[in-house]
């Protein structure tokens, strides 16, 4: 079977798609939601002496598609209720200072005149999407910063995605109120001016994906920053990573997404992805000798590989069997779930999760022991590990009847094994990034 098959139909979202006032969620009406806002809105208010926009962008659980973005193939996430918040007011002048309450830190930037490389700082993510934002012709202005998150750092839950997606939406939204409306007319004549002001949400998720590789130098794919961006409350994504085309699969209410932390601090901007990246694309050089129609991963059969695979060092081989056995099982995937077969999917999870742990290496010891721990609890449908590996988190499909057992069995089993306390978090598919709660003026113009 050839990888070019057409997911349809997908929600096309062409790069340059206009993102209007209209379309800002508010998400202001959880009232915890509203009071952690409200609480940001103080402390801003105390630091900088003025009032904020508060913004949220989530992280990501991801359930099936691993190691598949960056090789053009298809990924299922679903974005958490676990946000990073950005309030934020404009300058007078062209400086950005940025507050963070998970750092207790505070830093200053000057817009004209930004670091041209990274410090291994947090303000990495900021600055870097800053510059993407800059580098593609928004005009920015200065702005006062607080961030503060709940997204577990280093836990494979995509911490510095929701980071990124937050910053470049809140500065956006900034720039963007500053100028006028664009007249008919110039939208006609100046397509261009205007998406200078204006961005969709999948480009914005590129800006983003383009500050992590370029600028604080992890080669990750698009999936964290897409799902940040465009994740909608009770579904999963299911997202071609080549034509950004995407479908939206209910997640049945009576399933929770049963998060497993193993403890084990990751990261990806560790050499260790990017040696997997680097793998991949020698799979790929090899194998487009014989295939010129190769262009990624995504575009080799299991056929091809039996037959020219064996030109490939074991290890490539065995990267390449990883990823091209994944895509497969996400499609598979996503037609079960739509099929409302819980089975199925959980079938594919754990094979996904041996082929993560035997072909692409990516797992480590703890990871294994949560995912045998979860597939042995009541109620489970299928377990792995998610996101980049190394440590982090398991995923566990969990009817929600059992989830309280669940979590009793897993957590005693984790701690007894390792002398560890795991956290485990019940999550439900959340929305994306948008507007948490407007200023008091504002609100009667913002909600709708
Ligand atoms: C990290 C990266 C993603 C993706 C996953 C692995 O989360 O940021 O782009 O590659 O690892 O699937």
């Amino acid at each position: 079977m050839r990888r070019d098959i057409k997911v349809v139909p997908f929600y096309r979202m062409p790069f340059g798609t206009l993102l209007t006032v209209t379309d800002h969620r508010m998400q202001n009406m959880n009232p915890a939601v509203e009071g952690q806002a409200q609480a940001l809105e103080q402390r801003f208010a105390r630091l900088f002496g003025e009032s904020p926009r508060i913004y949220q962008a989530p992280g990501r659980v991801n359930l099936i598609g691993e190691h598949t973005d960056y090789n053009d193939g298809f990924v299922m996430p679903a974005a958490i209720g676990f946000y990073t918040r950005v309030a934020v007011a404009p300058r007078p002048d062209r400086k950005l200072v940025i507050h963070s309450e998970n750092y207790s830190e505070q830093v200053e930037f000057d817009l004209d005149g930004l670091p041209a490389t990274r410090a291994g700082h947090w303000s990495d993510y900021v600055i870097g999407v800053v510059k993407m934002l800059v580098r593609s012709g928004k005009q920015l202005r200065g702005a006062n910063l607080l961030v503060d998150g709940n997204v577990p750092l280093g836990a494979g839950l995509s911490s510095s995605a929701s980071l990124e997606v937050a910053v470049g939406y809140a500065l956006l939204d900034l720039a963007d109120r500053a100028i006028e409306p664009p007249t008919l007319e110039r939208i006609k004549i100046d397509r261009i001016k205007i998406d200078r002001i204006k961005i969709d949400r999948t480009g914005l998720a590129l800006l983003c994906q383009q500050a992590e590789n370029e600028f604080v130098g992890a080669r990750c794919g698009i999936m964290d920053q897409f799902v940040s961006s465009h994740g909608k409350h009770g579904q999963a994504l299911l997202l071609d990573c080549r034509s950004l085309e995407y479908r939206q699969l209910p997640l049945p209410p009576d399933v929770a997404l049963a998060i497993c932390n193993t403890m084990v601090k990751h990261s990806i901007a560790k050499g260790e992805y990017n040696q997997r990246r680097a793998e991949c694309e020698t799979g790929v050089r090899t194998l487009s000798k014989h295939l010129p129609q190769v262009r990624a991963l995504r575009d080799v059969t299991v056929e091809d590989l039996e037959t020219y695979g064996q030109e490939l060092p074991d290890v490539v081989m065995r990267r390449c069997r990883h990823v091209i056995g994944e895509n497969d099982r996400v499609l598979q995937a996503a037609a079960a779930l739509e099929r409302g077969d819980l089975q199925a999917v959980g079938s594919l999870m754990l094979e996904s999760h041996r082929s993560l742990r035997d072909d692409f290496e990516v797992s480590c010891a703890e990871l294994d022991l949560m995912v045998e721990l979860a597939g042995r609890a009541e109620g489970v449908y299928g377990t792995r590990m998610t996101g980049g590996g190394f440590g982090g988190c398991t995923i566990a499909l969990v009817q929600s009847g059992c989830v309280e057992a669940f979590e009793r069995k897993v957590r005693e089993g984790y701690e007894r094994s390792t002398g560890c306390q795991p956290e485990i978090y019940i999550c439900a598919a959340a929305d994306g990034v948008g507007q948490v709660a407007a200023t008091s003026a504002e609100k009667w113009v913002r909600s709708e």
